[in-house]
């Protein structure tokens, strides 16, 4: 029997690559790249299952380029604003799964992270080592903003929201969110935090973190009168999807004081960033390293392996979005 196809659109970590090489035959990008519109057609074609990127837009016309044998698309991101799910959905025989779970600590440790880079002002700091800037200690010497006993408002308390709080709680800091639904009162008790609406938490938070998937409802969720209603002594915090804040609005409000500073792990057109970022001190840039340790991307790509090859044996997949009945 002819073994299945399965198209990798980039390299993903080894112990991946050999569950998919003992599940059927593996065509890998030979690019260590996005594959272009084009290629990424040509590669699709004859697949019986897809493993993207989160870089890879799959729509229609992947689908279509597939052709009809088509079972799973494997995306190795939680995420998936890459993927258009109603158009996979409508075809009723294509399953779609991406990587929920395994990336949750390593996500919170980067937010964390821009937190403190963000109140304390490291990024800052660190520049001015690096450039032999002279400096010499002093009582009022780059002072920053401590955290303890300040809140935290969560955007969006999914697992990377409720691990980010937890991280914060032991860090001293009260916790509020807002969200579609109020979180289970056991969660809730163990972060001790309050469930607000969505301006209570701009109007009084002193560090806005936001988790919320990116989709139509929460594209430019942050914008300039969104930034209008926080505080001016606030920072706002993006490890989930650049295009949830409007990056042009964030630079103003930078610039003019309307908030205090942002630490962004993520960007609108990556890996483009917005160039009245880079000179602002009061921004902390890092390029969207959420996941990006060995056991986390290894952890992914395994898990979206064990997705695809799932389908292929007409398993029902550990994670899927969207289902075949
Ligand atoms: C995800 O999985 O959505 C992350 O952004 C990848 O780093």
């Amino acid at each position: 029997m002819s073994q299945p196809r399965i198209v990798v659109t980039r390299r993903i970590p080894e112990p991946a690559l050999e569950l998919l090489h003992a599940a059927g035959d593996v065509w890998l990008s030979p690019h260590d790249r996005p594959l272009t519109r084009e290629e990424l057609f040509e590669a699709v074609q004859g697949a019986d299952a897809v493993v993207c990127l989160l870089h890879d837009q799959i729509d229609d016309a992947v689908l279509d380029a597939a052709g009809p044998q088509l079972k799973v698309i494997a995306n190795v991101a939680v995420g998936y604003n890459n993927v258009d799910t109603d158009a996979i959905a409508q075809r009723g025989s294509v399953w779609f799964t991406n990587t929920p779970a395994v990336l949750t600590e390593a996500t919170a440790d980067i937010a964390m992270s821009l937190i403190l880079m963000a109140t304390r002002r490291l990024g800052e700091g660190e520049r001015v080592i690096r450039s032999q800037t002279p400096w010499v200690w002093s009582m009022f010497y780059m002072l920053g903003t401590g955290i303890q006993g300040k809140t935290l408002g969560i955007v969006g308390l999914g697992l990377i929201g409720q691990a980010t709080a937890r991280r914060a709680k032991a860090f001293g800091m009260d916790v509020i969110y807002s969200g579609r639904r109020q979180a289970d009162p056991a969660v809730e008790r163990e972060l001790g935090a309050r469930y607000v609406s969505f301006d209570e938490l701009l109007e009084t938070a002193d560090v806005v973190s936001l988790h919320c998937p990116l989709n139509a409802e929460t594209h430019h969720l942050i914008d300039a009168a969104r930034l209008k209603q926080m505080r001016s002594d606030a920072f706002l915090i993006n490890t989930t999807r650049g295009p949830v804040v409007d990056e042009a609005a964030l630079v103003d409000a930078l610039r003019s004081g309307e908030i205090a500073g942002a630490g962004l792990d993520v960007f609108e057109e990556e890996p483009t960033v917005h160039p009245g970022l880079l000179d602002l001190e009061n921004a902390v840039l890092i390029p969207h390293l959420g996941s990006a340790t060995i056991e986390t991307r290894t952890a992914m790509g395994v898990l979206a392996a064990e997705n695809a090859i799932a389908v292929l044996r007409g398993e029902t997949p550990p994670t899927p979005v969207v289902r075949v009945s």
